[in-house]
């Protein structure tokens, strides 16, 4: 089975190496993966939390988007959107935030650190609904497409942990005895935390020590580096390459062989000066081609609007039937449906048309079954049975127990996984 990984990006400034190296890098990379489905976004609605800059909030989305498509991310194979432009995700949002505890948000970090700030004075001066109730909106990012995993910093850890609570308390109220949401976890990296900044400190936009990616050009990342704070030993004097941040900043973009002549060359007295020039050589190979496309990128947003059009329309394909199927777990239906099935009460009302199970034989002459749903799509395929009866046995028994059979079913799913769970758990209400 495909893991699926979903991460978002707070659309306020302009991107450094740190979010390169740490988030931008890693999460290419994973999404070329044939096992990963990658969903990633641009987290704009968040950025109107901090930010009510409209033009900054504007250049910083642009800047964010073309960064990514300058990276390398490949809109072919990863769903790639603006969060604002899926109108499920804040109606989810509604939907978690009425199941949410009130007492879980007083509890959430951003949130106290903001009471703290504050301290001597109203505890909730200068804080909005929008920093109070983040956390559910993340969690509405996240559990709309049911995401496996989320790589994010340590700082965000905890809103993972509140979406699973959030997920696991709408699954109990709702779920009718199977889990509507998928429980996200954390994926937190290494290297998310260790990029240093100008002096040494993790590099962060609060502490005012970052090395800008493409911004400022070649000339402003070589006048960012020559600010990279080192100790004072003069040129010619052997340096001590462990605990040198430039070179934590060197490894980061360097082969294993460089790593180890680099830190030679410094034992044998290399100038600082020098090891400088290198870090900016290492670092230009890997970006200066990336920059190049940031710019062509910038200088065309209507390429990027296209390619953000097309995310946030795979984005939907997913999130709309599945927002129907939790307004319907609600209790939001349709009255129709209620007309047309009066005997068997509310429960049925909520029903989707039932999916078909499809049973046949293949010209290698072993026997399969698949689920299909409206339209024929493809929901679950089996694999082959040498006998036909067995094939039956187990359509048998997925439609008798509904999707609690999937577990060491010999199938594979062909859609969504709560959609298969939802169309197998309709073969109980029909029972
Ligand atoms: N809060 C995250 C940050 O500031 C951004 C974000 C919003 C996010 N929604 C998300 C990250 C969903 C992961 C999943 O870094």
């Amino acid at each position: 089975m495909t893991v699926r990984v979903l991460t978002g990006i707070t659309t306020t400034g302009t991107p450094h190496l740190g979010n390169y190296v740490g988030a931008i890098r890693p999460a290419i990379a994973a999404s070329r993966r044939s096992d990963v489905e990658s969903f990633l976004f641009l987290a704009d609605y968040h950025a109107l939390v901090k930010c009510d800059d409209p033009d900054r909030v504007e250049e910083s989305r642009l800047a964010l988007a073309a960064t990514w498509l300058a990276a390398g991310l490949d809109p072919e194979r990863v769903t790639f959107y603006r969060q604002s432009d899926i109108p499920e995700i804040p109606e989810l949002n509604w939907l978690l935030t009425c199941v949410t505890p009130k007492g879980m948000m007083n509890r959430a970090h951003a949130y106290k650190a903001a009471t703290d700030a504050n301290a001597g004075g109203e505890p909730d001066d200068g804080i909005n609904m929008g920093l109070f109730c983040y956390p559910v909106l993340m969690s509405a990012d996240i559990l709309m497409f049911n995401a496996h995993q989320v790589p994010v910093g340590k700082d965000q850890v905890q809103h993972i942990e509140m979406a699973r609570d959030i997920a696991q308390r709408f699954n109990h109220l709702f779920g009718q005895g199977h889990a509507l949401f998928t429980l996200p976890e954390a994926v937190t990296d290494a290297e998310m935390q260790l990029l240093p900044g100008l002096d040494g400190r993790k590099m962060s936009k609060s502490y005012d020590n970052t090395i800008p990616l493409f911004e400022g050009g070649a000339k402003g990342l070589a006048a960012a580096i020559a600010r990279v704070v080192t100790d004072s030993r003069p040129p010619g004097e052997p340096k001590d390459p462990e605990g040198a941040h430039l070179v934590t900043l060197f490894d980061a973009f360097a082969t294993a062989g460089e790593r180890a002549a680099f830190r030679a060359e410094l034992r044998a007295g290399l100038a600082w000066g020098e090891a400088k020039k290198r870090l900016h050589d290492v670092i230009e190979r890997e970006i200066a081609p990336m920059r190049a496309k940031y710019e062509t990128f910038m200088a065309r947003p209507e390429l990027i609007e296209e390619q953000l059009l097309i995310g946030a329309k795979k984005a939907r394909a997913i999130a709309a039937p599945f927002l129907q199927a939790l307004r319907e777990a609600v209790g939001l239906r349709r009255f129709r449906a209620l007309a047309a099935a009066p005997a068997a009460g509310p429960k049925a009302a909520a029903a989707a048309p039932l999916a078909a199970f499809k049973q046949y034989r293949e010209a290698d002459g072993q026997f399969y079954f698949k689920l299909v749903g409206a339209g024929d799509a493809l929901l679950l395929q089996s694999a082959a049975f040498a006998q036909g009866r067995d094939a039956g046995v187990w359509v048998a028994k997925l439609k008798k127990e509904g999707a609690a059979a999937l577990a060491g079913a010999p199938v594979t799913l062909a859609a969504d996984e709560a959609a298969v769970r939802a169309a197998l758990d309709r073969f109980l209400e029909v029972e």
